[in-house]
């Protein structure tokens, strides 16, 4: 009998081992993901139309159901985040931010995504993309500054901030070390906001009409409008040629709470 029941326990762990691994190794690429230069960000905004709230209870229900298979689906190919913009940013209703190496399988996730019958009633307000890359002012910073930028960003922050940017010729004409000097009076004006402000920078330019799209998470909305006048006043902002229009604001929340606000 005990013989059995250990035969019965390794049966049970042969089956599950593969699995566990399978599930660290999701969890590895997202930080990989999340982490490395060369991944593609996407930022696909939309907006509901009026036809949606029309629908009665279990066909919003389904629909939503069928939304989720697609997450479902893509989730080998892509890491994909769910926002919620609906109250506070006009024209827009949710977010997704989605990373993977190829760019292409960014585009087959969201083709997928407007192909389900929530989907056709979405409309595709905003879309960014940008390009993570390896630091390009950093190397040059003193090592005391270097040191600071190291300090851990906070986790399980609420709010998210997207803010692209487009500078301006002079700024790419302006020679390396010149730049060099008015990233450092940015970061100078910045490092106090390590502890409160996470931030994530993408290069678009080429990819899109921006340079730039910069990405922000904080539980501290007041600290973030103050380091935004803080670097409005360092003379690198003289080269933003456009500084948001559209920024987005809203709330980090899990696929499913967006998706059960929209079918309620
Ligand atoms: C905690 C707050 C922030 C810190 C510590 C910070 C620090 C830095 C650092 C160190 C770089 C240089 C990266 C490199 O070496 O390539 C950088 C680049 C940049 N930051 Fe910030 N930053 C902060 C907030 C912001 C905000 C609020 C904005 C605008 C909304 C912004 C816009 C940019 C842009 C556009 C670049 C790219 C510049 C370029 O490559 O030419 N940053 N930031």
């Amino acid at each position: 009998m005990k013989k059995l029941s250990q035969i019965a326990m390794l049966t049970l762990l042969t089956c599950l081992l593969p699995l566990l691994s399978l599930v660290s190794e999701a969890a590895m690429d997202r930080d990989k993901l999340l982490k490395d230069p060369g991944v593609y960000g996407t930022f696909a905004v939309f907006q509901v139309d009026e036809d949606w709230w029309k629908l009665d209870k279990p066909a919003r229900m389904s629909a939503v159901s069928e939304m989720k298979a697609v997450f479902q689906k893509h989730s080998e190919t892509v890491i994909t985040d769910a926002y919620l913009l609906r109250g506070l940013v006009e024209k827009a209703d949710f977010l997704v931010r989605i990373h993977s190496p190829e760019i292409l399988s960014n585009q087959n996730f969201l083709i997928d995504l407007m192909g389900t019958t929530l989907g056709k009633h979405l409309k595709n307000t905003y879309t960014f993309n940008g390009i993570t890359k390896a630091l390009a002012y950093v190397p040059s910073f003193p090592e005391e500054l270097k040191a600071e930028l190291k300090t851990p960003p906070p986790q399980g922050s609420p709010y998210v901030i997207v803010v692209p940017i487009r500078k301006d010729a002079e700024w790419w004409i302006s020679g390396q070390d010149a730049r060099n000097g008015m990233m450092k009076e940015h970061t100078d004006a910045t490092v106090s906001y390590l502890k409160t402000v996470k931030r994530k920078l993408y290069h678009a330019s080429g990819l899109d009409d921006w340079d730039f799209i910069t990405y922000f998470e904080t539980s501290k909305l007041d600290d973030f409008n103050n380091l935004v006048i803080g670097l409005l006043k360092v003379k690198e902002n003289r080269h933003n040629k456009r500084f948001g229009d559209p920024l987005l604001l809203g709330t980090i929340r899990p696929l499913d709470e967006i998706l059960e606000i929209l079918s309620r």
